[in-house]
């Protein structure tokens, strides 16, 4: 499972990339919103941070068909790896379906069932998103969802990818991963966190006391 960061913030998209472990960027209109800047010029300051090795998602915020794909073909100049994100609907699907035929690629977004990510793949969605926490937040099983996708896409051979997003914490890390999730898009502060563990802290701090003992020349 490849490792995405969920975020528009260039300094924190700087420390996930220069940790070594970052594979793409995914942005919606929301996380875009709370940089208080113009879309098109943080996209582009993001391209010359991660460059062309790391994909790029950002989210088309038309309605219907003809203008997604209008927007889409603006979107796919910015980065030389842009995934287009399209929202669930029937527009989306026949936006999905154009872009596909002109060699734009698309994740379906704002997936919420099986059935949902069937028809974005049928459409022709190189990524489906499904969205783990906010699943969770109604009351319903996230990682559960994740799970029969995967499960379903793998009997039917669908090489559809699954980028799992609003993870939420280390346990949705766990189980998407088991359940067989291409990517996991993370919000930073859990990203981050996922490094962290008591004993990592502790052994190291003894390794380096213990170090003072050793007789040096
Ligand atoms: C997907 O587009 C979003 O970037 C995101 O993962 C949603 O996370 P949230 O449900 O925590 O807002």
């Amino acid at each position: 499972m490849k490792f995405f960061i969920d975020t528009a913030n260039v300094e924190e998209i700087k420390q996930a990339y220069e940790m070594g472990i970052l594979s793409g960027v995914t942005t919606n209109p929301s996380i875009i919103a709370k940089e208080g800047k113009e879309f098109k010029a943080v996209m582009k300051q993001i391209s010359g941070i991660v460059g062309d090795e790391v994909f790029l998602f950002g989210e088309v915020i038309s309605l219907n068909a003809p203008e997604m794909i209008k927007e889409a073909r603006e979107l796919v100049k910015l980065h030389k790896k842009f995934i287009v994100k399209i929202p669930m609907c029937v527009e989306g699907l026949k936006a999905v379906r154009a872009l596909k035929k002109e060699g734009i690629t698309c994740c379906m977004t704002l997936c919420f069932s099986v059935p949902q990510a069937l028809l974005a793949a049928n459409a022709g969605a190189a990524y489906v998103a499904p969205f783990v926490g906010r699943v969770d937040d109604i009351g319903w099983e996230g990682t559960r969802l994740v799970a029969d996708i995967a499960e379903i896409f793998a009997v039917q051979n669908i090489k559809t990818e699954l980028v799992v997003a609003s993870t939420r914490n280390p346990v949705h890390i766990i189980e998407i991963a088991r359940a067989g999730a291409d990517i996991a898009t993370v919000p930073s502060k859990v990203l981050f966190g996922l490094i962290n563990h008591p004993l990592t802290k502790s052994g190291l701090e003894q390794f380096l006391k213990d170090w003072e003992s050793v007789p040096k020349n």
